[in-house]
């Protein structure tokens, strides 16, 4: 780690006048937003954001077996991923989901109409790999499509919700991933919820992961009170790639539009802005705490998407990070969102149990060396009052001690890099919470108003 030259940027003084302005508005929007979510999805599971592994970014539609068998989707890179996942302490860190993405299925449905995997790559067929994973104490996933075809062009639903879900019961699949591909949108709705009914009829509990909103938002703003009540967590956004600028275009979205998606979110649904490309090849160090970070702060699933039998040290080390995955699945089932953006920083916060918060600091300017950020900027800082005590957890994990309202601690984060902190008000009478609230509520006009 190199030291630090610090650049600090004061952005109190400038804030401290709007804030005050937008104080009635946002007491206002407090009465609208701190109403609790909407009912969840009523099937008992993803109580916390799934963690698991999902092949799609790292493996695509790699269905080359002969040329490369240790990489094509074939019941062996499950088996070996559980394996791995079990061994290598993925398993004991809460990642628990092995997902099937595209690309699995027989391209004809069998004599009686039913989904078939691929003979050649799944010899033993979904029932065995299903009863392989669960040997090792872990759970699968597979993947489907709402419309005639998935996007890879393989056998849709459409018209087999029914069979397909009762298929999927019957192999003791533990999670659907459910695209939204060739299909009419007008009918995206109707289709979604047919197969959360088909699912729930067979009695068996399996999560419910969809894409609903992100095929319908091209034609019309989605009803995110009937997702929730319909899937257990939800794309919004394109696939992720791996690259920053995906990472940033996943977040840039997020940002605009949390007014309307973070209050969905809670136990039994969240929004999923895609898979972690962490310990693949396009994002730095730096940039790969960011995902994690944000992610975490996000209340997004952790879907990991890379080569586990062949990662770096390090990324493991982050995606394994205990204080990280604790913020991730933390009990209140709060997602945060972005509370400032001022001087290429952006600060994103999320409300933790115990009257706590999770602060990350993003430094989006992309030349120089890193930066100092004045923590008591951050708009959430106002619970650390009388007291609180700080924990870093990203770049380093490190207890800070007991802070003020007022205090000068500067945090350095590096370019494109993100420094996470933990906030505990010290004494159970601070009068934070109160502000908190108020802090909780104006994520669309904060947006307007500081930014
Ligand atoms: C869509 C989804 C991806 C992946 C592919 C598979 O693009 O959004 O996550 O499932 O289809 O074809």
């Amino acid at each position: 780690m190199h030291k630090p030259s610090l650049i600090v940027i004061d952005v109190r003084k400038v804030t401290s006048l709007k804030v005050k302005m937008c104080r009635a508005v946002c007491l206002l929007a407090l009465i609208v937003l701190i109403s609790p979510a909407a009912e969840a999805l009523d099937n008992g599971l993803a109580l916390k954001p799934t963690m698991g592994w999902l092949h799609w970014e790292r493996f695509m539609c790699n269905i080359n077996c002969d040329k490369d068998p240790n990489n094509c989707i074939s019941e062996r890179l499950y088996m070996q991923m559980a394996d791995v996942m079990v061994k290598e302490g993925w398993k004991e860190a809460g990642y628990e989901y092995v997902c099937i993405d595209d690309c699995w299925p027989s391209h004809r449905r069998d004599a009686k109409g039913r989904l078939q995997a691929d003979p050649k790559r799944f010899p033993g067929g979904i029932k065995k790999l299903a009863d392989y994973v669960h040997s090792k104490g872990l759970k699968l996933g597979i993947y489907a499509d709402v419309g005639k075809n998935t996007c890879a062009g393989y056998p849709g639903s459409l018209g087999y919700y029914e069979t397909d879900a009762q298929t999927f019961a019957d192999w003791d699949v533990d999670l659907l991933k459910f695209d939204g591909c060739n299909m009419d949108w007008t009918l995206l709705g109707e289709g979604y919820v047919n197969m959360s009914k088909a699912l729930n009829k067979t009695g068996r509990s399996i999560l419910y992961s969809c894409e609903w909103p992100l095929y319908e938002w091209p034609f019309q703003k989605p009803n995110y009170t009937a997702i929730r009540e319909t899937c257990n967590h939800w794309r919004n956004f394109a696939d992720v790639y791996d690259s920053w600028s995906s990472v940033k275009s996943i977040l840039d979205w997020t940002a605009s539009h949390q007014d309307i998606i973070a209050p969905s979110a809670g136990p039994g649904g969240w929004n999923d802005p895609d898979m972690l490309v962490i310990g693949n090849f396009g994002l730095s160090h730096d940039q790969q705490e960011s995902q994690m970070a944000l992610w975490a702060i996000m209340a997004a699933p952790l879907l990991v998407s890379n080569d586990l039998r062949d990662i770096c040290p390090r990324s493991k080390e982050l995606l394994q990070n205990r204080h990280i995955i604790a913020i991730s699945q933390d009990a209140l089932g709060k997602q945060g969102y972005r509370t400032a953006k001022v001087d290429s920083f952006e600060v994103w916060e999320r409300r933790l149990s115990k009257n706590r918060l999770a602060i990350a600091v993003m430094n989006k300017q992309e030349i120089g060396g890193p930066r100092g950020f004045y923590v008591a900027a951050a708009p959430g800082w106002k619970i650390c009052d009388p007291e609180c005590n700080v924990t870093q957890i990203l770049p380093q994990y490190k207890e800070m001690g007991v802070q003020t309202p007022h205090t000068k601690m500067v945090v350095s984060v590096n370019p494109s890099g993100t420094t996470l902190l933990t906030v505990t008000p010290t004494s159970s009478d601070f009068t934070g919470l109160y502000k908190l609230h108020w802090n909780d509520t104006s994520v669309k006009r904060r947006q307007n108003i500081i930014l």
